[in-house]
């Protein structure tokens, strides 16, 4: 782990794999993407009136010419979108605009006037499938018997548009949608301007991919569409009005708090992306018995929310930034003396959306709102160079965006986040220059981080428990290590909670009770998230689960709800666990635990263990799977469910290659067959995996 190169931190941004599907459509307010701040949330969006679902009427009212569709499950996309509808206003005084797909009908896209480009930015889930806000485009447009509101021939023949997609080679459906959607409008008649542009996640050059696609294209569309290019200006996507006469105390500033209900301090279900629960955390400990890593198990109490769990979902954590990088952040900006002062933001165009409530202040901006420990992209280095506060900070910065050698080393194998690349470029002088907007639209807004859940609906109901490891890695010319907002934050949580001595001891100081001082005791924001990740409804059914590391969090709640089964008299099949860590004496999560599992289900359940900094050589959860070759081989004969979780980069892949070995060789079948095999359990979802980076 002592390198850390772009596609670890590429790796890192949230990440799950496999044949789950993580939003269910239509359980949050019937809005695919989770969007979490107010821009999407009902109630502060009172007195407005209805919008239009039709795009053509949309860019005829607000005087566009160019619409950026995008297609994304945790942002990324929408953020080139955004990105692309800023370069072509500033680069060419193109007129334009950002939608939501799920947000317009489709059927009327053959009245676009020809003059009008549209362009679609889509990422890729699952198996080659469409985020969930891409869905109905996706039926539409790939669909049968697609047809329009006007009869041309061909139908889309005045349809100009351009596409870059999103994906990871490592998925067998490598960019689907792009390609896809590319292919549907093609065969509508629509003409594509460029070419398919595609990004690749695994590679860890998303960006550069991105900026390589980017470039041509432009050249292409001005000559399309007869653009010039002019020296680019750099317009503000928001305004932003210091609220007159309103102080930080005042009743109607946001503080931090996510939507108007939490802002009047009503709280009031339902619970859920848009409006998370402030849960009481009933009990915290350390799992780990080693100095320097720590894991931490967690009790979360819901009884008092109305929400609901299954077995195998996940519980998103809402976090906050360190005071630490928040107050170096406002430091750096020159914005420390203001940082209560109360702000209004209101989009500079009427199609743009503010990513959080206002009026509020910068300290809640930067330390609730805006993800600001995060990687830097080079682009947005580049778009920062105007604003620099000497010429030489100025040159620098520009070198650093255009040149990708030198921001990977200087800032990439660093890790530094905005605030600590701005101190490293500028010296001891301060960014007083940049326009706060330049800032939210350079920024992600804060993403709550998801968890397996490691408790049994069954046995716990209203107590979520979550298992997580605290992220802290040594970087290489840093005297600092690199800290994980959330984990640190929960580490700090339950630091407060036991009345720690060394309490805040990393020297983060986060505010832990939240806007207002609200959250009495311990308390943390969370919502539930539904998954497919399920134990068979039949539990006499065999299960063989891989959970190596912090991987066995949902396993822990699949054993104790196979325990509350057998307890109950119910026929419990056999259940192997093949759970792995470095040291039996370090990081064996919950061994007392499953000893008193293995006294009810006795001969039901075998916990097969890979240390694998114990003797010479690397002992892998994969190894004792092929140790265990024709056990595992019997059990899938009998219909056996086989659930990966844990570390999405290397070892879910390894697991699946070792799976299909054993397959092959103990049914004397050729791979190719059994590969076949395994990816037809994975359809029939008999191998569900439940990964991440
Ligand atoms: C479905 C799902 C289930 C999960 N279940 C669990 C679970 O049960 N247990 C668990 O422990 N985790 C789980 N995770 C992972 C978890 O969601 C978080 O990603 C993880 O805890 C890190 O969050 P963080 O906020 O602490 O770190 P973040 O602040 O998000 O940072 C994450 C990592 O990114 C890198 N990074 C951060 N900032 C920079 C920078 N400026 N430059 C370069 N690199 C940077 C660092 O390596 C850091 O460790 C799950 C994830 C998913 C998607
Ligand atoms: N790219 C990365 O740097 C990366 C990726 C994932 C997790 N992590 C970090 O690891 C820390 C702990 O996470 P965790 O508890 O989930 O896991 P962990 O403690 O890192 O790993 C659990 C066990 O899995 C082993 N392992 C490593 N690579 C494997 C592979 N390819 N196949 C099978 N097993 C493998 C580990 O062995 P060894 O460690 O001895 O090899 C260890 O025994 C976190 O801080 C996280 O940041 C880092
Ligand atoms: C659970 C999951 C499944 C994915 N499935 C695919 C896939 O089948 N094909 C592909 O090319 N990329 C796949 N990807 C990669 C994403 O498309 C890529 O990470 C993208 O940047 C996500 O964009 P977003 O942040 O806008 O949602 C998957 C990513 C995740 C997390
Ligand atoms: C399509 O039909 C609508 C009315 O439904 C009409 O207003 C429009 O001009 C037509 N467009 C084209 C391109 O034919
Ligand atoms: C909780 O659920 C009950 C029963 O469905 C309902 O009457 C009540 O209003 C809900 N409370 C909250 C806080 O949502
Ligand atoms: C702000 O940054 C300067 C260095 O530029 C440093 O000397 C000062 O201590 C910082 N102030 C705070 C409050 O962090
Ligand atoms: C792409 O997939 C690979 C393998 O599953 C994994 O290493 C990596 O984390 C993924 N990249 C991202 C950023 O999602």
């Amino acid at each position: 782990m002592a390198q850390f190169s772009t596609s670890d931190i590429a790796a890192y941004a949230v990440v799950l794999l496999g044949t789950i599907v993580y939003f269910t459509r239509g359980v949050y307010w019937g809005v695919a993407k989770e969007k979490t701040f107010a821009s999407s949330y009902p109630g502060t969006k009172r007195n407005k009136p209805a919008k239009t679902r039709n795009i053509v009427e949309k860019l005829e009212e607000s005087n566009k010419d160019c619409v950026v569709f995008y297609g994304s499950q945790t942002g990324t996309a929408e953020d080139y979108a955004s990105r692309l509808a800023k370069e072509g206003k500033s680069r060419f005084g193109l007129e334009t605009m950002v939608a939501d797909l799920a947000d317009y009908d489709y059927d009327n896209l053959d009245a676009l006037p020809k003059g009008k480009v549209v362009m679609f930015v889509l990422a890729t889930y699952g198996e080659g499938e469409p985020t969930d806000n891409a869905v109905d485009f996706y039926e539409f447009i790939a669909g049968e018997d697609v047809s329009f509101s006007n009869s041309s021939d061909p139908p889309l023949g005045n349809l100009n548009f351009v596409a870059f997609g999103l994906g990871n080679t490592t998925y067998e459906h490598y960019n689907a949608m792009v390609r896809n959607i590319n292919k549907a409008l093609e065969k509508l008649g629509a003409q594509r301007i460029g070419m398919v542009g595609e990004g690749d996640d695994a590679a860890g050059t998303m960006e550069e991919d991105f900026l390589a696609w980017k470039d041509p294209m432009w050249t292409a569309l001005a000559n399309k569409m007869g653009l010039t290019e002019r020296e680019a200006v750099y317009e503000p996507v928001f305004v932003i009005t210091a609220a007159e006469g309103l102080t930080k105390d005042a009743p109607e500033v946001y503080l931090g708090e996510p939507n108007t209900m939490h802002l009047e301090g009503v709280e009031k279900g339902p619970f859920n992306a848009h409006n998370p629960y402030v849960a009481p955390i009933t009990e915290s400990r350390e799992l780990f018995t080693v100095e320097g890593r720590n894991c931490l198990h967690m009790e979360i109490d819901i009884s008092e929310s109305n929400l609901s769990y299954q077995t195998g979902d996940h519980i998103a954590i809402w976090p906050t930034n360190p005071g630490k990088e928040v107050d170096r952040f406002l430091n750096v900006t020159g914005l420390l003396s203001k940082r209560d002062s109360v702000i209004s933001i209101e989009p500079s165009d009427p199609t743009g959306k503010v990513p959080f409530p206002t009026p509020t202040t910068y300290d809640a901006i930067v330390r609730y709102y805006m993800e600001i420990c995060a990687p830097v992209s080079r682009q947005f280095v580049a778009t920062l160079a105007p604003f620099a506060p000497n010429e030489q900070a100025k040159a620098e910065m520009t070198k650093l965006g255009s040149n990708k050698e030198s921001f990977q080393e200087q800032i990439s194998d660093k890790c530094l986040n905005i605030a600590q690349t701005l101190e490293e470029i500028g010296g001891q002088d301060k960014w007083t220059a940049i326009p706060f907007s330049a800032l939210i639209e350079g920024l992600n807004r804060m993403q709550p981080r998801y968890y397996s859940i490691s408790s049994s609906s069954r046995v716990q109901k209203s107590k979520i428990s979550i298992t997580a490891v605290v992220e802290s890695t040594h970087i290489p010319g840093r005297t600092d290590a690199l800290k994980g907002v959330t984990t640190n934050y929960l580490l700090a949580l339950k630091q407060m909670q036991h009345d720690d001595r060394s309490s805040d001891s990393n020297g983060l100081s986060y505010h832990l009770t939240g806007p207002r001082n609200r959250h009495i005791g311990v308390r943390v924001p969370i919502h539930i998230r539904h998954s497919n990740f399920k134990l068979p409804t039949d539990p006499s059914k065999p299960i063989i689960m891989v959970g190596p590391g912090t991987g066995v969090a949902p396993f822990r709640g699949f054993v104790q709800e196979r325990v509350a089964q057998m307890k109950a008299g119910e026929n419990v099949g056999k259940t192997l666990l093949f759970f792995g860590c470095r040291k039996q004496t370090e990081d064996f999560l919950y061994l007392s635990e499953w000893e008193e599992h293995k006294k009810v289900l006795a001969d039901k359940f075998s916990l097969i263990t890979a240390f694998s900094r114990e003797g010479p050589a690397k002992v892998y959860v994969q190894h004792r799977l092929q140790d265990y070759a024709k056990e595992v081989n019997e059990l899938l004969q009998e219909k056996a469910y086989f659930y990966v979780c844990g570390d999405a980069a290397n070892m879910a892949r390894e697991v699946n290659t070792v799976l299909v070995k054993i397959i092959s060789e103990q049914r004397g079948i050729p791979e190719s067959e059994a590969e076949e095999f395994v990816k037809s359990m994975r359809t029939s979802n008999q191998y569900q995996e439940d990964v991440w980076s």
